[in-house]
């Protein structure tokens, strides 16, 4: 496994304004970010890293498909909804017809500054952090820029730290959420589009002021299911080709469930990730859903 990224150099993470990032970024395009151009008709997806950001990708281009969604080919869901903060050159975003939609992993504090005009819709998908720390650790064995971890113990010393791109999970969540009133935000939990991906569509379109028709969502709903987007290159990433991900080792569409820390934690670990949990999220409001009973 080693072996197959040993063609590839990954580059430590840097420090940008306070903030740990990877090589994958560009000090030119973080710095464009603050003052970058935002219109009111804007739609961005804020994650923090393996909390689903490819799903609302998907997701959110069929809401936004109109006529489309019947009867169109679809683009591949990177293009449609690219990434705000990497400039990838094939995705010139600036002239596309609104509504535009972005995904960003960006920490509150380096947005731009245009998005608290309170009038682009933004959505933040949050994830139990502890299957975020499992599907982050196996994505570090998959993406060539990010360093692979010896083992689950290094890499979980190393979230739970902030020592990875993007930062602390932790800092994320919390500075979005306590800045919630400088956007026109609403948060979704990842569990909760697993246990009911209807309900969820009909959540975002209805913050979108879409209005979707019975057929148009449920067509959405199967387009999204894990299986169906596992099996379309459009929406798993596997037609974008892209150098930067080694997929002899892992995938993007790797299980999409909740709760597989079960099946890598140890008891100690756990622990030890529930006390840091603790004092971190102390009288933090929203809930994270851990495990789903059959
Ligand atoms: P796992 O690694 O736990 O399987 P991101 O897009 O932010 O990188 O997040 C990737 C995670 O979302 C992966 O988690 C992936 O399997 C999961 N995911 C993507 N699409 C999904 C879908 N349609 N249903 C359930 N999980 C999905």
């Amino acid at each position: 496994m080693a072996d197959s990224k040993s063609n590839f150099q990954p580059v430590k993470l840097f420090n940008y304004k306070g903030h740990n990032l990877s090589g994958i970024h560009t000090i030119e395009r973080l710095d464009q970010m603050e003052n970058n151009e935002v219109r009111d008709s804007d739609i961005f997806v804020v994650t923090y890293p393996k909390s689903g950001t490819i799903w609302m990708q998907n997701i959110m281009m069929y809401i936004c498909m109109d006529g489309d969604l019947h009867t169109g080919e679809s683009n591949p869901t990177y293009c449609e909804a690219p990434w705000l903060e990497l400039s990838i050159k094939e995705i010139n975003t600036d002239n596309r017809p609104s509504p535009r939609l972005f995904v960003t992993h960006l920490p509150y504090q380096l947005i731009p500054k245009a998005l608290k005009n309170k009038k682009s819709k933004v959505i933040y998908v949050y994830r139990n952090p502890k299957d975020v720390a499992v599907s982050y650790y196996h994505f570090h064995k998959f993406a060539n820029y990010l360093e692979t971890p010896e083992n689950l113990a290094a890499f979980l010393h190393s979230f739970l730290n902030g020592q990875v791109d993007y930062d602390s999970w932790f800092d994320h969540i919390k500075n979005w959420y306590n800045h919630r009133y400088e956007f026109n935000i609403m948060f979704q939990s990842f569990e909760e589009m697993i246990m009911d991906l209807k309900t969820a569509v009909l959540k975002f379109s209805s913050f979108l002021g879409r209005s979707l028709d019975n057929k148009s969502v449920d067509l959405i709903v199967e387009r999204s299911t894990f299986k169906n987007m596992k099996s379309n290159p459009k929406s798993n990433y596997e037609s974008a080709g892209f150098p930067n991900f080694d997929k002899s080792v892992a995938e993007f569409m790797r299980k999409g469930i909740v709760g597989d820390w079960k099946n890598h934690f140890t008891v100690p670990q756990n622990e030890m990730f529930n006390t840091i949990f603790q004092e971190r999220m102390k009288d933090f409001p929203l809930k994270f859903i851990w495990e789903i009973s059959d």
